[in-house]
């Protein structure tokens, strides 16, 4: 239903979106997870039509977002990142006013309008001045929004962000019911655990390009109940490292340097009590074990790597 083709777009010098290949499928809630400044805004803008690729291409729905932008503007319902100032206008003129700019038929505005307001939550504030909504309730308004010209597909960008812990989960309600209408979501966050809450699928965006994808209950199932362990050694990281990958609980092992080595465990503090024993009389010079609290995204990231590019790290630092 949305899907981009090498899309790159360049800023002067920065390449803010770099040879992106993104594919969601129709029903699904894809999260969009980067941190600041990975290109998550850019490239909804690009799906939006709101600016052009610098190269390659994407697509809504099967139309290419250059070859008729109108189109596919039909085809989507666009959250921005920011709200803007409407001052003077009503939750329900403002609702009115996008339903007209978008060609919905008089006769419906109003139903619509008030449908969409009940579905977020917003019914006792159709008269309220917009600019006196608080946040939560702008960013809800926000999505009903879109909604107006019922298009299939909605590109959110960050809906739940500046949210308390309630408004956030109303948010995610709301999303869920986006998806029980069978509508295709792009949704863009920069905090995983938030978005696995309501996605179907998460990718992962960084210096504009998409490094892992995967349905959530992969990353949910990979990632819970696992640690990032790491050794300080004397000497011997290599050694330690061929030992380590041999260990049942042990998914991963990742040599920094000759003295430090991590990896990702999955067995009980009895397995790694036990482990950490057997080391030491195994005679590896083991100054102290720490658990680091690398990010979800972290995790994830270190999961979802190949494992050719696992062993070319593993080499890579080995050969240092
Ligand atoms: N109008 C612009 N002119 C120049 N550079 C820009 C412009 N907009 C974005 N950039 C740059 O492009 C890169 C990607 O920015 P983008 O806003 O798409 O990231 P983002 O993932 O949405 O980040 P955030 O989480 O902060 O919203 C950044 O390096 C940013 O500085
Ligand atoms: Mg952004």
């Amino acid at each position: 239903m949305i899907r981009t083709e090498n899309l790159c777009k360049r800023y002067n010098r920065v390449e803010a979106v770099s040879n992106l290949n993104l594919d969601v499928r129709v029903g699904t809630v894809f999260g969009f997870v980067g941190e600041n400044g990975a290109g998550k805004t850019t490239t909804m803008a690009m799906l939006a039509t709101l600016m052009p690729p610098s190269s390659g291409r994407a697509f809504v729905a099967g139309t290419e977002v250059t070859t008729d932008p109108a189109l596919v503007r039909r085809m989507i319902g666009y959250m921005p990142d920011v709200f803007g100032v409407y001052d003077d206008l009503t939750v329900k003129e403002y609702l009115g006013f996008y339903g007209m700019a978008y060609g919905v038929p008089g006769a419906v505005i109003e139903g619509r309008g008030a449908e969409l307001l009940d579905m977020v939550s917003l019914s006792d504030k159709a008269d309220a001045y917009v600019n006196s909504l608080s946040r939560g309730m702008q960013q809800r308004l926000g999505v009903a929004r879109c909604l107006m010209h019922d298009p299939p597909v909605l590109i959110l960008d960050e809906p739940a962000s500046g949210l308390d812990p309630r408004s956030r989960i109303e948010m995610r309600e709301i999303i869920k019911s986006l998806r029980a209408r069978g509508k295709t979501v792009l949704i863009s966050s920069h905090i995983l655990p938030e978005l696995a809450e309501m996605c179907d699928e998460i990718g992962i965006i960084q210096k504009g390009s998409l490094v892992a994808c995967a349905a959530v209950e992969v990353v949910t199932a990979r990632v819970k109940g696992q640690r990032q362990i790491a050794f300080d050694l004397l000497q011997g990281g290599m050694r330690l490292a061929d030992v380590l990958a041999k260990h049942h609980a042990v998914t991963d092992v990742l040599v920094h340097s000759d003295t430090t080595v991590e990896v990702l465990f999955k067995g009980s503090e009895t397995d790694q009590v036990k482990m950490v024993h057997d080391l030491a009389v195994g005679g590896y010079a083991i100054k102290s074990v720490r658990e680091v609290g690398g990010s979800l995204e972290d995790l994830f990231l270190r999961l979802t790597e190949s494992p050719s590019d696992a062993m070319q790290s593993r080499v890579a630092a080995g050969a240092m």
